[in-house]
């Protein structure tokens, strides 16, 4: 605390000193009024603040702040700037004329440096990127006084002051946070926008916190209770015990397949993925989410022997399950979509029922060799993936996508 107090006396003496300089050498090549006047100076109301006949620095009617305050309110919001707040108006005023608007003593963000030089090494380290407004100043964001709204002095709430710019044209939000139909909960609280984004500058892309990743680790590395009693998996903990990451993943990029901001579809995902364990008339359009980046002709047609290798010879399996009329098996029956232990994402078990069920799919791989034709360990350069078997809904069926029929 005494420190806290040494150093702002520091800083007070500090700035006064280089601001009593430049004034001085303004007063000394004055021949022309600055840009900016104080009315009741540019109307030589002189009297209105200095006592004496010909005024000087010294004869003040009212000591600064209560001479200011003959004529401006005062600043009574619950969060007060410590230099307003012990009265040190002509620190960033100048009581007579500026160049600068609001009658500053020095333009922003310099003025603001001159105390807040931890933010100025900030913004000013190369690493980093910077949000053009706080390049620009910083009273767009901040009230220099005092605010009702908030410790770090802000004008409006997070998500207000966020938007207020970030819904114009050129530089929009993807989507419009309170309109989506599925929100994703950070936003919508108070912190909103400021639990992702810095407000300044940062290293990050998207002038994010941290890298994506791991800034969604910051709250999915434990269950998530949702506010309607669903529990949402631990996915830092899915990623760690399942090795085999779906490529979006393994690139980091969980905004491959969500919304961060939210979104109109399920679980805040970017296009459609079905909700439910069955669909009940297939529709190609349903898994718009995963056909942004892989083949839909994979669930075509019901005979191939090139559209997927999820065949038993020419049946394909993908049609089988998925593509039908009803009860179609959407894709989660035998896909993890994040990560797991298996080839091509296939699951240990899927959540089934109301219950949640874990029906396991007991997934095995079958290997042939191509000479012999007989099963063989994946060792040997002869010996290749030839399809699989499941037990999950049924007894355990098998695959072979190398047979010739
Ligand atoms: C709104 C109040 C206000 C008005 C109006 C005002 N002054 Fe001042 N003036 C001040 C304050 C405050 C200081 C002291 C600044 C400081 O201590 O750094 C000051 C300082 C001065 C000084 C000494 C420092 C310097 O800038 O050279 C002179 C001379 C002066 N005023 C002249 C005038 C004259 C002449 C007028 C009328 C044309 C006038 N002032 C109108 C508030 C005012
Ligand atoms: C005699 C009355 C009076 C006193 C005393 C006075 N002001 Fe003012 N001030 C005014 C008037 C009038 C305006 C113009 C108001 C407007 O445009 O709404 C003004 C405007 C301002 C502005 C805004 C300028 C702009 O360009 O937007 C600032 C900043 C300001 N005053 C600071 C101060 C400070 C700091 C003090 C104390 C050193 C002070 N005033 C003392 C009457 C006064
Ligand atoms: C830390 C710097 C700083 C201090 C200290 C400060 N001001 Fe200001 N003041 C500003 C800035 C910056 C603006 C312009 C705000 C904006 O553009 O939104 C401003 C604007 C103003 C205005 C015009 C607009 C408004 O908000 O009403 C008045 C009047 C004013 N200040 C008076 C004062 C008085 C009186 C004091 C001392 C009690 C004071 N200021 C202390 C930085 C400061
Ligand atoms: C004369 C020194 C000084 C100047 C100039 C100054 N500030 Fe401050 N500011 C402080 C001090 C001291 C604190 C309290 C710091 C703390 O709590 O650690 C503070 C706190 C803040 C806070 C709240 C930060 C927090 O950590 O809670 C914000 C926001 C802020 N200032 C913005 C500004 C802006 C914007 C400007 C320029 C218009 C400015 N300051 C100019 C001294 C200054
Ligand atoms: C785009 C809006 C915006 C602009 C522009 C902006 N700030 Fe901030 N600032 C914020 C927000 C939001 C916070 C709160 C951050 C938090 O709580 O994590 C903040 C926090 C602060 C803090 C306290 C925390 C810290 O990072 O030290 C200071 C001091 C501060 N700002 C000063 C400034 C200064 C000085 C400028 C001008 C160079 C500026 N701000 C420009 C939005 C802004
Ligand atoms: C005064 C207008 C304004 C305000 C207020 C504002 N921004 Fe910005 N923001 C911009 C502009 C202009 C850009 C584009 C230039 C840039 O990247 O700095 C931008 C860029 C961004 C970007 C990067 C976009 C990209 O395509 O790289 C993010 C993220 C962002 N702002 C978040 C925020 C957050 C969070 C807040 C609230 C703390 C906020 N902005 C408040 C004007 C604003
Ligand atoms: C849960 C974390 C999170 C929250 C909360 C969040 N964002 Fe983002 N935001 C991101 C991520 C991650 C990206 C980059 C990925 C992407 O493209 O969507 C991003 C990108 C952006 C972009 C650049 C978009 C583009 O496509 O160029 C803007 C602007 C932005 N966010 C503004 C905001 C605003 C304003 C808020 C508050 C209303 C907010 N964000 C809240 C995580 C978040
Ligand atoms: C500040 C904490 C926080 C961060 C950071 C965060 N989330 Fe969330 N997320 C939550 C909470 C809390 C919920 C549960 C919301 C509810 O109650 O409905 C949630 C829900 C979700 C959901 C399910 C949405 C639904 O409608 O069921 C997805 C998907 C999600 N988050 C993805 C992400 C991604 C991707 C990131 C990183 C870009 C991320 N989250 C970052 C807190 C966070
Ligand atoms: C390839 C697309 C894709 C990527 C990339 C992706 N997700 Fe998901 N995520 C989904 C789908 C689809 C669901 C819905 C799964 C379901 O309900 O069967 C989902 C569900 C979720 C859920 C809800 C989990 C639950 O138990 O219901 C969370 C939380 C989540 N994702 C977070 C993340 C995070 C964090 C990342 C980045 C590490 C990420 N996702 C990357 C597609 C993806
Ligand atoms: C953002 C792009 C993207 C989306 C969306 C996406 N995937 Fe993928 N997926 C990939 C990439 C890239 C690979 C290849 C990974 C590799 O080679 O390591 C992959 C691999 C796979 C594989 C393994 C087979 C293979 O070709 O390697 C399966 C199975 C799979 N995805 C299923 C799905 C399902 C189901 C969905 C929808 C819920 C989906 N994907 C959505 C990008 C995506
Ligand atoms: C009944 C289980 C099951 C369902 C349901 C299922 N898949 Fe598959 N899928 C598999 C199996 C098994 C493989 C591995 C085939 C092999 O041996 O190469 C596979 C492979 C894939 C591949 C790799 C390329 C290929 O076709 O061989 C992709 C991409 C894929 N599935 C996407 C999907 C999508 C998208 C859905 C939902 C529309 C889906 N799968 C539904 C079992 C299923
Ligand atoms: C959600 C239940 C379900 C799951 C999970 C499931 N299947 Fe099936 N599967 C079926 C049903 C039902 C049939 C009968 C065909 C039909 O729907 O007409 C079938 C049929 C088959 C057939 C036989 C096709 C024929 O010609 O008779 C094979 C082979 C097969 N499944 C393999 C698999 C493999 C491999 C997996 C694991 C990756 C798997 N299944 C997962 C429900 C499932």
């Amino acid at each position: 605390m005494k420190n806290k107090k040494l150093f702002l006396l520091i800083l007070v003496a500090l700035t006064t000193l280089s601001y009593g300089y430049t004034r001085s050498q303004d007063s000394a090549k004055r021949k022309q009024p600055a840009k900016f006047q104080h009315t009741p100076y540019a109307e030589k109301a002189c009297k209105r603040c200095h006592a004496s006949e010909i005024p000087n620095g010294k004869d003040l009617v009212t000591e600064v702040p209560g001479l200011c305050h003959n004529c401006h309110e005062k600043f009574l919001g619950d969060f007060a700037h410590s230099p307003t707040s012990l009265g040190e108006c002509l620190l960033c005023h100048n009581a007579h004329e500026s160049e600068h608007r609001s009658l500053l003593s020095e333009k922003e963000p310099e003025l603001c440096y001159l105390c807040h030089d931890q933010l100025e090494r900030k913004m000013t380290n190369e690493q980093n990127s910077t949000h053009s407004p706080a390049v620009d100043g910083c009273s767009v964001c901040h009230n220099p006084h005092t605010s009702d709204v908030s410790s770090k002095l802000l004008k409006k709430q997070v998500r207000l002051l966020c938007t207020e710019c970030h819904l114009e044209e050129g530089i929009t939000l993807p989507v419009a946070i309170d309109a989506v139909g599925y929100q994703h909960k950070p936003v919508v609280t108070e912190r909103s926008c400021l639990h992702c984004h810095a407000p300044h500058a940062t290293f990050f892309e998207n002038h994010l916190r941290a890298e994506p990743l791991d800034l969604c680790f910051n709250c999915h590395n434990k269950e998530i209770i949702t506010s309607d009693g669903v529990s949402l998996a631990n996915i830092e903990e899915l990623l760690k015990s399942n090795k085999i990451h779906h490529g979006p993943i393994k690139e980091k990029n969980c905004s491959g397949c969500h919304s961060p901001h939210g979104s109109d579809f399920y679980r805040i995902l970017l296009d459609e993925y079905p909700k439910d364990f069955y669909t009940d008339i297939y529709d190609e359009n349903n898994y718009k989410l995963c056909f942004t980046c892989h083949e839909s002709t994979l669930l075509q047609d019901r005979e191939t022997t090139t559209l997927t290798n999820f065949r038993d010879g020419h049946i394909n399996l993908h049609y089988l399950h998925v593509n039908k009329p009803e009860k179609g098996r959407t894709c989660r029956a035998c896909h993890e979509v994040h990560a797991s232990n298996h080839f091509n994402h296939i699951r240990d078990s899927v959540p089934f029922g109301k219950i949640k069920w874990p029906l396991q799919l007991k997934y095995r791989e079958q290997y042939t060799d191509i000479n012999s034709g007989k099963p063989c360990t994946p060792s040997n350069s002869s010996c290749i993936k030839s399809g699989g078997s499941c037990v999950a809904c049924h007894d355990r069926k098998f695959y072979n996508n190398i047979k010739e029929e």
